[in-house]
C-alpha cells in the first residue's frame, strides 16, 4: 500500500518535473527571442525552409468558377539558431512543442488562391528539435484558381498547380526548397493511402512538384523570383455524363431518324415526331450549359455533339415538310416530270435495292380481279344515271330494273321454247338493250383506265416522296452513326499525358 503510494507520487513528481523542465526550457528559449527577427546569424545568411505537400483530400473542381478546392498538409521546415538547447542541461528533453504564433515563421502563401485565403487553417504547434530545427505541419483547406480547358468535356483532363512562395523574404534572405528525405528530393504531392479519400469525379494521374526560378522576369530581390510549385494534373470520370446526357441523347435522336419510317399519310406526325425530338435536346444543352464555364474560347465536345444532333434533327424536320409536300401532291395540282419519274422511279429504287409497285408494269391479276366485283356494280349504276338523265328517260320499256334485267329476260325468253329460231328472234329484239350494255362497258372501261391513272400518278408521288425519305434516311443515319462515333473516338483519344511534363520523360514519382 505504502509502495503505490510512494509510486504514484513518485510519478506525478517526474511528471511535474518534466513539466517544470518543459516550462523552464520554453522561457529559456522565449528570453531575448524576438520572433519578428529572422534567424540569420550572419549578414549574408540565406535560411532554407523546405517544403512538402500531403494531399489528404481532393475535394472538387468547380469547372463553373474554375476552382481547385483541396485539403492538405503543407511540412515546412527550416532552422533556427536561437532555438537550440543542450538536451542534457533539461532532463533529456528532444522535443519541444513550441505555439507557432511565439516563433519566426517564413511567411508562406498560397500565391494563386482564390477566396483570399493565402494562410492556413489552423495556426498548430511547431514542433522544435534540440539542434534549433523546426517542424511545422498546418493542415489547410485551399481554393486554388485552375484555367479549365473546356474543348475535351465531359472526357477532358485539367492541370491545376498551387503556387507556393514566401510573402516576405525574397530569395537572399530565404531558399525554398523541396524536401529531402533519406537523400531523396520529394518532388511530388505525398498521399498517403490510407488517409486519401478518393474523388468520385477525378482520378489523378500526375502530381509533381517543382521549385521554379523566375530568373528572366525577376531578381533574387523580387519575392514572385523563387516558388514552390505543385502540380495536380487530373483526369475526368465521364460516366456519370455519359449515362446523364449522351446516352439519353443519342437515344432520342435515334428516334428522330425513325421519321422516316412513318408513312406519308401519317401527315403532320412525321414534323411532330421531329420537333418533340428537337425540343428534348434543348433541354440537355441547357443542362450542359449549366455545367461548363461561361468561356467562349472553345466550346465543348459535348456541346458540339448536341449542337450537332440539333442540326440533325432541323434536317429531319424539314426533310419531312418536303417529303409531305411531294406526297401529297395529286395530278390535278402538279405534272411529274418524266426526268423526275426517271430518276426517282426507276434509277433510284435499283440503285437503292427497294421494292416497289412499277407503274409501267401490267397491273396483277389480283388487283383487278378484285376491282371488278364492286367497282363494276358500282360503275355500272353510275352508267345507269349518267343514262337515265339522257337516253332513258325517253325509252318508256325500260324501267328502272334495269338495262340488264331487262336483255336477260328478252333473251330467256327466247331460250325458254329452245328454238333456234326463237333464240335469234329474241336476241334481235335484245339488239339496242345489248348496245347499250356494249356502251355501258366501254364507259365503264374508260372511267375506271381514268380513276387508274389518276391513282397511279397519285401513288407515283407517294413513291417518289418514299424514296426521297428513303435517301435522306441513309443520308442521316450515316451522319448521325459518323458523328457519334468520331465524337466517342476523339473522347477516347483524349488521354491525360504520360509524363507531367511535355519532353520531360521523368516521372515525379517515389
Ligand atoms: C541550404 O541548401 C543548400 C542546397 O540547396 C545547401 O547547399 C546549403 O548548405 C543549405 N544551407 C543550410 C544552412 O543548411
Ligand atoms: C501543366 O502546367 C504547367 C504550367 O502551369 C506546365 O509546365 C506543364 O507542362 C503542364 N503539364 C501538362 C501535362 O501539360
Amino acid at each position: 500500500m505504502h509502495c503505490l503510494a510512494l509510486l504514484v507520487t513518485l510519478g506525478s513528481l517526474t511528471a511535474v518535473l518534466g513539466r517544470n523542465q518543459e516550462e523552464k526550457l520554453l522561457k529559456d528559449l522565449m528570453t531575448n527571442y524576438n520572433r519578428n527577427l529572422r534567424p540569420a546569424q550572419g549578414e549574408g545568411d540565406i535560411i532554407n525552409v523546405t517544403l512538402k505537400l500531403t494531399l489528404t483530400n481532393l475535394i472538387s473542381l468547380n469547372a463553373r468558377e474554375e476552382t481547385l478546392t483541396t485539403n492538405i498538409w503543407i511540412e515546412m521546415k527550416w532552422c533556427d539558431y536561437r532555438l537550440q538547447w543542450d538536451p542534457d542541461e533539461y532532463d533529456n528533453i528532444q522535443i519541444l512543442r513550441v505555439p507557432s504564433t511565439e516563433v519566426w515563421l517564413p511567411d508562406i502563401v498560397l500565391e494563386n488562391n482564390i477566396d483570399g485565403v493565402f494562410e492556413i487553417t489552423l495556426y498548430c504547434n511547431t514542433l522544435l528539435e534540440s539542434n534549433g530545427c523546426l517542424l511545422w505541419m498546418p493542415p489547410a483547406i485551399y481554393r486554388t484558381s485552375c484555367a479549365i480547358f473546356v474543348t475535351y468535356f465531359p472526357f477532358d483532363w485539367q492541370n491545376c498547380s498551387m503556387v507556393f512562395q514566401s510573402q516576405t523574404y525574397s530569395a537572399n534572405e530565404i531558399n525554398l526548397l523541396l524536401t529531402e528525405e533519406d537523400g531523396q528530393t520529394i518532388e511530388w504531392i505525398v498521399i498517403d493511402p490510407e488517409a486519401f479519400t478518393e474523388n468520385g469525379e477525378w482520378v489523378i494521374k500526375h502530381r509533381p512538384a517543382k521549385k521554379i526560378v523566375n530568373a528572366e522576369r525577376f531578381t533574387p530581390d523580387d519575392l514572385g523570383y523563387q516558388q514552390v510549385v505543385f502540380y495536380l494534373i487530373i483526369q475526368r470520370k465521364p460516366l456519370f455524363y455519359v449515362i446523364n446526357i449522351i446516352v439519353p441523347c443519342v437515344l432520342i435522336s435515334s428516334v428522330a431518324v425513325l421519321v422516316y419510317f412513318l408513312p406519308a399519310k401519317a401527315g403532320g406526325q412525321k414534323c411532330t415526331v421531329s420537333i418533340n425530338v428537337l425540343l428534348a435536346q434543348t433541354v440537355f444543352l441547357f443542362l450542359i450549359a449549366q455545367k461548363v464555364p461561361e468561356t467562349s474560347d472553345a466550346m465543348p465536345l459535348i456541346g458540339k455533339y448536341l449542337t450537332f444532333l440539333l442540326v440533325v434533327t432541323v434536317v429531319i424536320v424539314a426533310n419531312a415538310v418536303i417529303v409531305l409536300n411531294v406526297s401529297l401532291r395529286t395530278p390535278n395540282t402538279h405534272a411529274m416530270s418524266q426526268k423526275v419519274r426517271q430518276i426517282c422511279l426507276r434509277r433510284l429504287p435499283h440503285f437503292l435495292g427497294m421494292h416497289m409497285r412499277r407503274s409501267d408494269m401490267a397491273p396483277h391479276p389480283l388487283l383487278v380481279r378484285r376491282r371488278s366485283s364492286l367497282g363494276l356494280m358500282v360503275k355500272a349504276d353510275e352508267y345507269m344515271l349518267w343514262k337515265a338523265r339522257t337516253e332513258l328517260v325517253f325509252e318508256k320499256q325500260k324501267e328502272r330494273a334495269g338495262l340488264m334485267k331487262a336483255v336477260l329476260e328478252k333473251i330467256g325468253r327466247g331460250l325458254e321454247n329452245g328454238c333456234t329460231q326463237d333464240l335469234c328472234h329474241s336476241l334481235v329484239q335484245a339488239g339496242p338493250e345489248i348496245r347499250a350494255c356494249v356502251d355501258a362497258c366501254n364507259h365503264i372501261a374508260k372511267t375506271l383506265q381514268e380513276q387508274n391513272d389518276f391513282d397511279n400518278e397519285n401513288e407515283e408521288w407517294i413513291l417518289v416522296g418514299r424514296v426521297i425519305d428513303r435517301v435522306c434516311f441513309l443520308v442521316m443515319a450515316s451522319l448521325f452513326v459518323l458523328g457519334t462515333v468520331s465524337i466517342f473516338l476523339m473522347a477516347h483519344f483524349n488521354q491525360a499525358p504520360a509524363a507531367p511534363f511535355p519532353g520531360d520523360p521523368k516521372r515525379y514519382l517515389p
